[in-house]
């Protein structure tokens, strides 16, 4: 039995949460590591479309038990709200459903801080999300945060509001936020929450024990790590494959694949470098044939060509060996369609990846063209009745990244898919 990682590989909005869906069939846990409700996953199942921010992808599957991990930062309202909509679908969540102890909470403070951060820095502003995922994760790694464990005990939920809050005082002072409406909403969602808070850490390492099987569900994308991705235009955790490890508390020598969600094409939400940017008639249609709107935040996302440059980095990073390419239907309008292969920096060809968005910003990217196919895809089964130049493509995408495609993905709904 395996236990698999599943990783963003560019800049977050790969399709993530469809994969996720399709194999969480063969899987018995699905756990999130990181990030919070910054995330957007979207599943279609034939005319039903479900969002998702906190709660895993695997949840539509009644077999499937679904984990919160500790390197999640979770926000009680917006976790209350999603298990609602999800129950009103008919899916149980009870029984099923496990919340970190060790997970960071989520405060109003956070979200304002992080609206009161972004004004500051006017057009410098990293673009978040809004959803107060930096300033939570700041609490954590200066010792300060909320943990679900402390929802469990009211007497010290009480007095870490309030210390927090007076600590804060300064920065939020124009935020209106009331510290007893904090404190009694924060009891009600603690009473709520109860039920699901575990000690994940050891249910998961039980469940390997015993031979079953875990996919590890990433948020955000590799270009967006606080470590590894464009800094400091990134989220504040490790979407990476090593931020799975830290995560769940499943540790590395029990991996036995790293999955990578590659989009055919590249997107990416907020601001910072993106050398393969497209701009005018082609971007627009891209993104209008790629829906290419936040499932957060409704933004338009930038849109460009594929990066094979940026993959191989991620590959690196990530040590993906198998790969899902998502979206490729989207390409299906365009006469030609262009890959990165490689960056210029003032005359000279880069041998390495650089993550610095100064360098970024002044890259020319090296193009190669492919023809396109001019044909509908998204009916296709099999990797063999794809047209002859969409399978030209993926084998380039596949020998020049170095990873094995093992899915490709040809529309949003779960029967527009190609299994390898
Ligand atoms: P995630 O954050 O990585 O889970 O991705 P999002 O859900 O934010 O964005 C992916 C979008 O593309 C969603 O609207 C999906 O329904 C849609 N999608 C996923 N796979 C495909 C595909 O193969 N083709 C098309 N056309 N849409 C897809
Ligand atoms: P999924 O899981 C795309 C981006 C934001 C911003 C930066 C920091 O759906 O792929 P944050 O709110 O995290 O502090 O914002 O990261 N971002 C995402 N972009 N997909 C996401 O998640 C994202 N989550 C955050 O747009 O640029
Ligand atoms: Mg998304």
């Amino acid at each position: 039995m395996s236990v698999a990682i599943l990783i963003g590989s560019q800049w977050g909005d790969e399709g993530k949460g469809k994969i996720v869906d399709i194999l969480s069939s063969k899987f018995q846990i699905v756990a999130r590591y990181q990030g919070g409700a910054n995330a957007g996953h979207t599943i279609e199942i034939e005319d039903k479309k479900f969002v998702l921010h906190l709660v895993p992808s695997g949840i539509l599957r009644d077999d499937v038990i679904c984990v919160i991990g500790n390197g999640v930062v979770l926000e009680p309202e917006a976790l209350l709200k999603e298990i609602n909509f999800i129950e009103e679908q008919g899916i149980k969540t009870e029984g099923r459903l496990f919340i970190s102890n060790n997970a960071h909470i989520i405060m109003p403070y956070h979200k304002a801080i992080d609206l009161i951060e972004e004004k500051k820095q006017g057009n410098q502003k990293i673009g978040t999300t809004g959803k107060g995922i930096g300033p939570c994760y700041n609490d954590k790694y200066s010792r300060k945060g909320i943990r679900a464990f402390d929802m469990l005990n009211e007497e010290t939920l009480i007095k870490k509001i309030k210390k927090n809050i007076s600590e804060k005082a300064e920065l939020i002072k124009e935020e209106n936020l009331n510290t007893e409406t904090i404190i009694s909403n924060y009891k009600n969602y603690a009473q709520r929450l109860a039920p699901y808070i575990t000690d994940t850490t050891t249910f998961l390492n039980n469940f390997i024990q015993e031979g079953k099987s875990v996919l590890m569900e990433g948020a955000q994308g590799t270009l967006l790590d606080i470590d590894h991705g464009t800094y400091p235009y990134v989220t504040s955790s490790n979407p990476t494959s090593g931020g799975a490890c830290t995560g769940t508390g499943i540790p590395p020598t029990k991996i036995s694949s790293v999955i990578g969600i590659v989009k055919a094409y590249t997107t990416r939400v907020g601001n910072g470098c993106f050398p393969t940017e497209l701009k005018g008639d082609t971007a627009d249609k891209l993104r209008e044939l790629g829906g290419e709107f936040g499932a957060t935040t409704g933004r338009p996302r930038r849109v460009g060509w594929f990066d094979a440059f940026l993959m191989k980095y991620s590959v690196m990073v990530n040590g993906i060996d198998k790969a899902a390419i998502t979206k490729l239907d989207v390409l299906s309008e365009f006469d030609e369609i262009k890959v990165c292969i490689g960056y210029k920096h003032n005359g000279e060809k880069l041998n390495n990846f650089p993550t610095d968005n100064e360098i970024l910003n002044n890259i020319e990217p090296i193009y190669k063209t492919f023809k396109g196919w001019k044909t509908d895809i998204s009916s296709t089964k099999s990797f063999d009745d794809l047209p002859i130049q969409a399978k030209e493509y993926l084998s380039y995408i596949e020998k020049e990244c170095g990873f094995k495609i093992s899915i490709v993905s040809v529309g949003p709904k779960r029967s527009e898919t190609i299994e390898l």
